[in-house]
């Protein structure tokens, strides 16, 4: 098999076409695999055709598999607990992931990435998504706000994000919340990146809230008018992109209402917490 390589742009994503993910892969492939995982942040493979256990069995070829919190909560009876269904109806009011996030990060520890298998694109031709480098969304600070940033940590509530929705917790329900550094260093690459979305991120801790709502609102706003950190994925059906959870945030662009779109995503677990980057 050889693997063919596109970059989408020079900072973030690429195209990986020459392989078949639902057969068994080797281990030369698969480090190949992850090599290009590290490098590009984001891959797409188009033209799979995956069953579920097919979807699970790529993904467990990196790490094992995270059961998200709407199951192990009970919000989220019945189903595949290692399945994250994404199904918009053509009436949906709303969709999944419309705010720049990265997923769960609530989780005392948060997925290491998400592999995303859309197989119904919406007939209008919109439900791109949107990726962002927070690699380069922290190199590009100034060294002032890095220095100010380094050592804070932020305090990441799912409940947040499920008030999004419309969803409450039901007395006894329990949803994660968690601690984590700002600027985290990724564990595979040592590289420090910027770790708050606006989903999950409720504020800085041992600052006043109105610091923080100032540093988060900047920094938020900073992600998504950053063109120079981004790349767009177009889905055709039948396409799986996989996204590094520790150093990408994402946002599924919402532009096809009155028409359908259907994906599951499953993610993955390093077991890794986000360390700080030191200075
Ligand atoms: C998500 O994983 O948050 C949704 C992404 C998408 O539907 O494009």
């Amino acid at each position: 098999m050889i693997i063919e390589v596109s970059a989408i742009t020079p900072g973030i994503g690429a195209e990986i076409t020459g392989l078949d993910i639902s057969q068994p892969l080797d281990k030369d492939t698969i480090a190949r695999l992850r090599e290009l995982f590290l490098r590009h942040l984001v891959l797409v493979f188009r033209d799979q055709v995956l069953s579920r256990e097919d979807h699970k069995q790529f993904a467990r070829h990196f790490a094992e598999l995270h059961v998200h919190p709407s199951h192990r909560s009970g919000l989220n009876k019945g189903g595949d607990p290692e399945i994250f269904v994404i199904d918009t109806p053509a009436d949906a009011k709303q969709s999944n992931g419309e705010a720049w996030h990265s997923d769960v990060s609530c989780e005392a520890v948060p997925p290491m990435a998400s592999l995303l298998y859309v197989t119904k694109v919406p007939d209008n031709g919109g439900g791109d998504t949107m990726f962002a480098n927070m690699y380069e969304a922290f190199s590009e600070l100034s060294n002032d706000l890095k220095t100010l940033l380094m050592g804070k940590t932020a305090f990441h509530d799912g409940e947040i994000d499920l008030r999004n929705y419309g969803i409450r917790l039901a007395a006894g329900q329990q949803y994660p919340q968690a601690s984590h550094p700002i600027i985290a260093r990724h564990p595979d690459t040592g590289r420090p990146l910027l770790f708050v979305n606006g989903s999950f991120t409720s504020h800085i801790e041992d600052i006043p809230r109105w610091e923080s709502d100032m540093l988060l609102s900047g920094l938020y706003d900073f992600v998504a008018t950053n063109a120079r950190l981004q790349c767009r994925v177009k889905w055709t059906p039948n396409t799986l992109v996989m996204w590094d959870n520790r150093c990408v945030q994402h946002q599924a662009i919402r532009d096809y209402a009155g028409f359908a779109r259907y994906g599951e995503r499953v993610s993955i677990l390093d077991g890794k917490p986000p360390e700080a980057a030191q200075h």
